[in-house]
């Protein structure tokens, strides 16, 4: 096996600001905490995660309740499929006092945000926790967004890359539009900074007209770690030229290595390092003292939690496809899957999983609840370590995001009975190494564009 230079896996935690982690019917499991609507909540999370040595704590997002199924929310506030969604920025400040090391980061729509607010949040965050901000770009999923920001339908896919190309390119230069070095602080003469050291924008593109500068000085990490999730062509090509971390939903490991190398091929296209960019795939990990114990928790949250209309509802929501003119048995048939877009992926994950050559809509939309698309690593310490190592060193991804089951016990368990393992074997450092989260991922701080074009002309 040919040595590699990020020796470390890279250990991602999907969390949710949310009644519910990735399982639906989570909120039901006796030692599933209750006070996500309290800061002590997201800070006992964080504090677990810092002690096992996490890179990041990833918060997803969604700007709608699920209201596609049957145009209506109830089913989903009726079962608790995850109707609720706090905003990001108040739980990551929460997550930032109580820990010191930790990476934190938010999902952030393209599609319905502003450049302008967004460059502000993710700086200001990354100043007040001392470099530990990350980004995950995305252009959201669905009808029901759309619908709370003022128009009827989700734009058109294409459409909503392009934004985001433009939108990211604002954010970039607002981000630097002050140069490291622009504050002086002198109060003797009573200068505070330098004003050739701060950039108007002037931005006029198709999307957006942003004059700038930015309200928040150059940050710790100069820029904030951009995450990138887009499963799509264009959502590849995106994150081979944009991000730092990439998190991929592939079903087996066979087509996570394929993805692996096919993503790392586009991000050398872009002329970028390929060892400078993560790819993560999500996993579903449930750990437990014998691999018995592990094996009757999934049962339970497979099977005895989930509502299944709460299913087809969140299988609604992701295709943005209306189900509820379907029974549960009815069979998925290749007419159905050419009428949802995005499903056919999904079909495959799923028969890869259960086996089944006729699948009904009750076992998809099952998987999709609990399952999304990813693997699941259900064992003890040492079995799920041994997975993830092989995964690791078979080059089938740089580290892994990691589902769990219930919010703070999942990752208690993670933290007590896998990260030892994991150690043991060399692939998760004992300690941190670096302040930022930058440092602590060995990614390099960007040079400053309007420093860098200073100094072009100087020359
Ligand atoms: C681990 C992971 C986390 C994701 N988190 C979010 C999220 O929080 N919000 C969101 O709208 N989409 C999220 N997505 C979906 C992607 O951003 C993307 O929209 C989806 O994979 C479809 O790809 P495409 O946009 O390139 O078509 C996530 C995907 C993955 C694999």
């Amino acid at each position: 096996m040919s040595t590699r230079r990020n020796d470390q896996i890279t250990l991602v935690a999907f969390m949710q600001a949310s009644n519910v982690s990735v399982y639906s019917g989570s909120w039901r499991y006796p030692s599933s905490a209750g006070d996500y609507l309290d800061l002590r909540y997201y800070q006992r999370i964080a504090r677990v995660l810092e002690e096992g040595n996490f890179d990041l704590m990833f918060f997803d997002d969604r700007l709608a309740m699920p209201t596609i199924y049957g145009d209506s929310a109830d089913e989903a506030v009726r079962y608790g499929a995850r109707p609720i969604k706090l905003d990001l920025t108040a739980v990551l400040g929460a997550a930032a006092a109580a820990t010191s090391h930790l990476g934190l980061g938010a999902t952030y729509s393209t599609t319905y945000y502003q450049p302008f607010h967004v460059a502000r949040t993710f700086a200001t965050l990354d100043h007040l926790s001392g470099g530990r901000a990350a980004w995950n770009v995305v252009t959201s999923v669905n009808d029901a967004e759309a619908q709370n920001f003022g128009a009827d339908q989700h734009f058109d896919h294409d459409k909503r890359y392009d934004r985001a190309e433009e939108f990211i390119e604002v954010v970039a230069k607002l981000w630097d539009s002050w140069e490291d070095d622009a504050i002086v602080g002198d109060k003797v003469t009573g200068v505070f900074a330098d004003p050739s050291k701060v950039h108007e924008l002037n931005h006029h593109g198709e999307f957006f007209d942003v004059r700038g500068p930015l309200t928040v000085p150059r940050t710790p990490q100069g820029r904030p770690v951009i995450i990138q999730a887009g499963q799509s062509g264009r959502g590849r090509q995106f994150a081979a030229k944009w991000a730092d971390l990439i998190f991929t939903g592939d079903p087996s490991q066979t087509v996570a290595a394929e993805h692996y190398s096919e993503q790392k091929a586009l991000i050398a296209e872009e002329g970028r390092d390929v060892d400078s960019v993560r790819i993560l795939p999500m996993v579903y990990v449930i750990a437990g003292e014998t691999e018995q114990i592990a094996r009757e928790k999934e049962q339970i949250f497979l099977n005895e939690l989930v509502h299944p209309t709460a299913s087809l509802a969140l299988l609604s929501e992701v295709t943005n496809y209306d189900f509820s003119g379907h029974s549960l048995d009815d069979v998925v048939t290749d007419d159905l899957i050419n009428a949802v877009s995005g499903i056919r992926g999904l079909v495959q994950g799923v028969k890869r999983h259960v086996g089944e050559q006729t699948l009904t809509l009750r076992v998809l939309a099952n998987h999709r609840a609990t399952l999304l698309q990813g693997p699941r690593f259900v064992g003890t310490g040492e079995q799920i370590a041994e997975q993830m190592e092989q995964w690791f060193q078979s080059r089938s991804c740089d580290g892994f995001v990691i589902a769990a089951t219930h919010f703070p016990g999942a990752f208690e368990d993670f933290v007590r009975l896998v990260v030892p393992e994991l150690q043991k074997r060399g692939v998760v450092r004992e300690e941190y190494t670096g302040t930022t989260l930058r440092e602590n991922l060995g990614l390099e701080r960007p040079a400053n564009l309007f420093s860098e074009e200073r100094e072009a002309q100087r020359v």
